[in-house]
């Protein structure tokens, strides 16, 4: 045992190495395709007791906007069959406080920090990603334009391709970050928006953020969300998001990040071989926050055991 109660782990023998931005001049390289979601990890710091965190192969953080955000009204969560609903209304510290208090300590973590930025006008977006700009600690963004508990903004200019590639193109100019779009599938042709914003200058997409949906109390007589609507996650939608996630893979030739109701190493695979070049691990982790690293060790033991030294011969061996 190491300190803090971390179990040792031995090197691995197989290369679970992945580029994430292979069309940036400083790229994003990960040591393996491990992710952890925004908005189901904190800022990394909350659960660096419980495991070592930095073994994962980057962090994206909750949802930063310009101010704080105190988030939507109670009750926020609510389970639903295979899934977890929530209404959090993009609850966080702002930027200037990510700036000041988490950054640093980021600045000193060998794992990568995407931050996940998030606003209700194109000028939004393009102001986070100036101030983020050259910060110590942080290694790319990735731009939220899929919360679907937002009054303005967010997945509306996910849902809409044009809109979509005009904040892209906006955060792009804005940065000299890698940037990954998070997409949302609250939108008829998610390939298409996916195409858009690898045309304005993505260098990946992330994709699913969550479905919208709702839960009524029947005794109530009421909805169970406080602002009635709220985002569906959870193995309830792996299917959803894995079919996304094919499709989009073959829409366009940038990086898929796969998302959405990944609990096992087993789940994580198939996204890959859909054609994801890493995964991230969300709402598992609420039950498990070991989850992401029970994944990672899951997806090596299936590479050694199947002989596959590098990760890259899996990612859409199941594409026809
Ligand atoms: C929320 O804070 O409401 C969820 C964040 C998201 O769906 O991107």
């Amino acid at each position: 045992m190491l300190a803090c109660g971390l179990t040792s782990r031995k090197e691995s023998p197989v290369n679970l190495s992945i580029q994430l931005a292979p069309k940036h001049p400083q790229g994003l390289l990960l040591t393996n395709p491990v992710m952890t979601a925004s908005g189901t990890f904190g800022y990394g710091t909350e659960d660096s007791h419980l495991f070592d965190i930095q073994k994962l192969g980057a962090i994206v953080c909750k949802g930063t906007t310009l101010e704080p955000r105190d988030g939507n009204p109670q009750p926020r969560l609510v389970e639903t069959a295979g899934g977890l609903l929530n209404s959090i209304g993009l609850e966080n510290i702002g930027v200037t406080a990510l700036i000041k208090e988490k950054a640093p300590i980021w600045a000193g973590w060998r794992i990568p920090v995407v931050v996940n930025i998030a606003g209700e006008t194109v000028d939004d977006y393009t102001q986070l990603a100036g101030r983020l700009d050259g910060v110590a600690g942080i290694s790319g963004l990735e731009v939220n334009i899929s919360c679907p508990n937002m009054k303005a903004g967010g997945a509306e200019f996910g849902a809409n391709p044009d809109l979509a590639a005009e904040v892209t193109a906006a955060v792009r100019k804005a940065t000299s970050l890698p940037v990954l779009v998070k997409l949302t599938p609250n939108t008829s042709d998610i390939a298409r928006v996916a195409s858009a914003v690898a045309e304005a200058g993505a260098d990946a997409v992330s994709l699913i953020n969550t479905l919208k949906g709702m839960a009524i109390d029947i005794t109530e007589r009421k909805p169970r969300l406080g602002s009635i609507t709220g985002g569906l996650s959870g193995p309830a939608i792996k299917p959803v998001a894995l079919y996304m996630v094919y499709e989009v893979a073959g829409a366009v030739d940038i990086p898929v990040v796969g998302c959405g109701g990944i609990a096992t190493a087993g789940d994580a695979l198939e996204f890959i071989m859909a054609g994801a070049s890493a995964i991230q691990v969300g709402t598992a982790s609420f039950a498990n926050p070991r989850a992401p690293l029970d994944v990672l060790e899951g997806i090596e033991q299936f590479m050694e055991k199947e002989g596959i030294n590098n990760l890259s011969e899996l990612v859409g061996v199941a594409r026809y």
